[in-house]
């Protein structure tokens, strides 16, 4: 067997480790379908990742239609991106803006109406709005998992669900999703959190099963912590804003990298990516194949942690 490895297997298995390298790199570098003229849908667009993401799609030349609940924050970036967009070379727009709140699913048929209004249709929905949460399962009130639900899953999926008939009309679009690490691993004190982007990988996965013989693409992204204002806003047990900045939060990605890594996504047309040291990768790894262990660390640390901490 020494001899088989040593002789034949090994140039065999380090080749096809090689080939394996070299399709991620050219994967990474294949230029994709363009945004240029596209129309790009997309929530929590007031801040953070959103706001991120409406400058890099701006800045490549999409149609945007930036969601969010407060129209002066919303007019605010509105007038950040027309500023940048001063001397460049590239045909870039000014962006439209709709206000709803997706936790109100019944408003969001006619926010979707609204959106298709703005260009007639839609190219790119990017679901991305989301609220975070801290607490104890023991101390915390059922209308605080339901409220999390509501923004972070019932909203995106009723937005989708309005305007996926017009993308199936034309055979054309993409739907993105901004889930979290946390939607692959449940980590303690998160669970209204992790359990509304649980449920938001399974529907998007099932979405993208259903809706590929249309040509739609769908994008499920997850990543780990971004440096932006989630800690601050999040909920806790009672209801009551969290408002830390949490060190992890504040010590996580760029929120630039994370919009650069989305716009890639949507010109790739990926289906799952995750954004994420080599930590929260092994983890996820760990909790399908050795189940028993991840649950072991899960437990030593809700015990170390007692009172919530960071995201
Ligand atoms: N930051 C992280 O560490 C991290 C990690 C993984 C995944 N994510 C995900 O990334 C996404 C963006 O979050 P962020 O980090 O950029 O946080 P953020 O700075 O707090 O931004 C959240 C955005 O969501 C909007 N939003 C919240 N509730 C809403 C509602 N009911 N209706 C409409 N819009 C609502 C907010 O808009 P207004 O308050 O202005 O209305 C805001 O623009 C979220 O889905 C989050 O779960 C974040």
């Amino acid at each position: 067997m020494e001899r088989v490895m040593g002789g034949g297997m090994l140039p065999l298995v380090l080749a096809s480790v090689g080939v394996l390298l070299l399709y991620r790199i050219l994967a990474r570098l294949r230029p994709g379908a363009g945004v240029q003229d596209a129309v790009v849908v997309i929530t929590g667009a007031s801040s953070g990742l959103g706001k991120e993401c409406a400058r890099v799609f701006h800045a490549a030349g999409a149609r945007l239609v930036l969601c969010g609940r407060d129209a002066a924050r919303l007019q605010q970036v509105v007038q950040e991106l027309t500023a940048s967009s001063a001397g460049t070379q590239r045909q870039t727009y000014t962006p439209s803006t709709v206000i709803f709140d997706l936790a109100d699913t019944d408003t969001v048929d006619r926010a979707a109406e609204e959106i298709l209004k703005c260009y007639g249709q839609a190219d790119v929905l990017i679901n991305n709005a989301g609220i975070s949460y801290r607490g104890n399962i023991l101390d915390t009130h059922l209308s605080v998992q339901r409220d999390v639900m509501e923004t972070n899953y019932f909203g995106p999926i009723a937005l989708t669900q309005a305007l996926l008939p017009s993308m199936v009309r034309r055979r054309s679009g993409h739907i993105v999703v901004i889930s979290s690490v946390q939607g692959k691993i449940a980590i303690p004190y998160r669970s209204a959190y992790a359990a509304s982007k649980h449920a938001t990988q399974a529907y998007f996965d099932c979405l993208r099963a259903e809706i590929e013989r249309y040509g739609i693409p769908v994008t499920v992204i997850s990543p780990g912590y971004i440096r932006t204002n989630l800690s601050l806003n999040a909920v806790t047990g009672d209801g009551s804003k969290y408002g830390v900045l949490d060190k992890t939060t504040a010590m996580g990605w760029d929120p630039q990298d994370v919009a650069q890594a989305v716009l890639r996504a949507v010109r790739q047309r990926s289906k799952d990516v995750v954004l994420a040291g080599p930590l929260p990768t092994v983890a996820i790894y760990l909790r399908t194949l050795w189940p028993a262990l991840f649950f072991k660390l899960m437990s030593s640390r809700a015990r170390k942690e007692k009172k919530p901490k960071d995201e």
